[in-house]
């Protein structure tokens, strides 16, 4: 029976944390840690590894783009990460960069696995990589809002006192700032939530700024993108039909088109299977429909 095998692309905190993620959570016959810098990967490997006596598992090495030819998922997470005082989309020409050559090799040994991206500005680098790869749109697909939703539903619970678990509500649009609480649909059991409008407000900037706050206190974030990409490979090995809210290609979703952003999606082990379309209000249509213009005015910005 084929083996599964994930290739983690970029040892840096997130590729290395999620790769440890996987490990730990006992997701794939086979894991794969690439960087350019190899003995990062080296010692990596050799480290977790250590703790094999402890876990038990799959096998886990530090490879080479060879090791992409068996991959079913292709977990990119190589590239510059925001330091203090940046904003992903500063990251864009940096990235484009380093993704540009590392598909370039990717494409050189695989043709059927998932790419998943998590290289920031996500939604620009998973748009540029279904664009270079030419692969079908629902074998592309970006962290997107994931990681936010997961933010925005932890920070209801702790202000509901409620296991996040139970708190459904997304964030959806740019993985950045522009995106944007979905407020109208965001519920727990089905019923409503009684938060004052300035707790609300609260609660969204701490989801949409995050990032800058971690970033602050420690240099970068990492643990909890590491779980939200471990979320995703599940969905996808289990061929589970989760809805997540990753980053893909929108088709008038709400007069939004040719654009990458996060959207609630079922994910299964083809990939997106199907972008569902949320009930918006008006005001939150009005505010994707900024993100998207964003976002397609930096596209635009670069060469693809
Ligand atoms: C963050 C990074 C993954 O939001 O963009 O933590």
């Amino acid at each position: 029976m084929k083996k599964t095998r994930i290739v983690v692309i970029g040892a840096g905190a997130v590729g290395s944390t999620t790769a440890y993620t996987l490990l730990l959570r006992n997701r794939a016959d086979e894991l794969v840690l690439i960087d350019a810098n190899h003995q990062k990967a080296v010692g990596d490997a050799l480290d977790m590894n250590h703790g094999m006596p402890f876990i038990g598992g799959g096998k886990l090495w530090a490879g080479t783009y060879e090791d992409c030819k068996e991959a079913d998922i292709i977990v990119i997470a190589a590239g510059a990460a925001q330091k203090e005082g940046e904003s992903r989309i500063d990251l864009l020409k940096r990235n484009v960069s380093i993704l540009d050559d590392i598909v370039s090799e990717v494409l050189k040994h695989n043709e059927h696995g998932i790419l998943l991206i998590a290289s920031n500005p996500v939604d620009i680098m998973s748009y540029f990589t279904w664009k270079k790869s030419d692969w079908p749109v629902q074998r592309v697909i970006g962290s997107g809002t994931l990681l936010d939703s997961a933010r925005f539903r932890y920070l209801i619970g702790k202000h509901l006192n409620i296991d996040p678990r139970s708190v459904h509500a997304h964030i959806v649009g740019e993985h950045g700032d522009s995106e944007l609480p979905v407020w109208s649909l965001a519920n727990v059991a089905g019923t409503e939530l009684d938060i004052a409008e300035e707790a609300k407000a609260d609660i969204f900037a701490n989801t949409r700024d995050a990032a800058y706050q971690i970033i602050s206190a420690k240099g970068a974030t990492y643990y909890a993108i590491a779980l939200a990409l471990d979320r995703i490979c599940t969905a996808i090995l289990r061929d589970e039909g989760a809805v997540l809210n990753v980053s893909t290609l929108l088709d008038d979703y709400h007069g939004i088109s040719d654009v990458f952003l996060g959207v609630p999606c079922i994910v299964d082990r083809q990939g997106v299977r199907e972008v569902l379309k949320l009930d918006l209000s008006a005001e939150e249509k009005e505010l994707l429909q900024r993100s998207a213009d964003k976002l397609k005015g930096l596209i635009g910005s670069i060469a693809i």
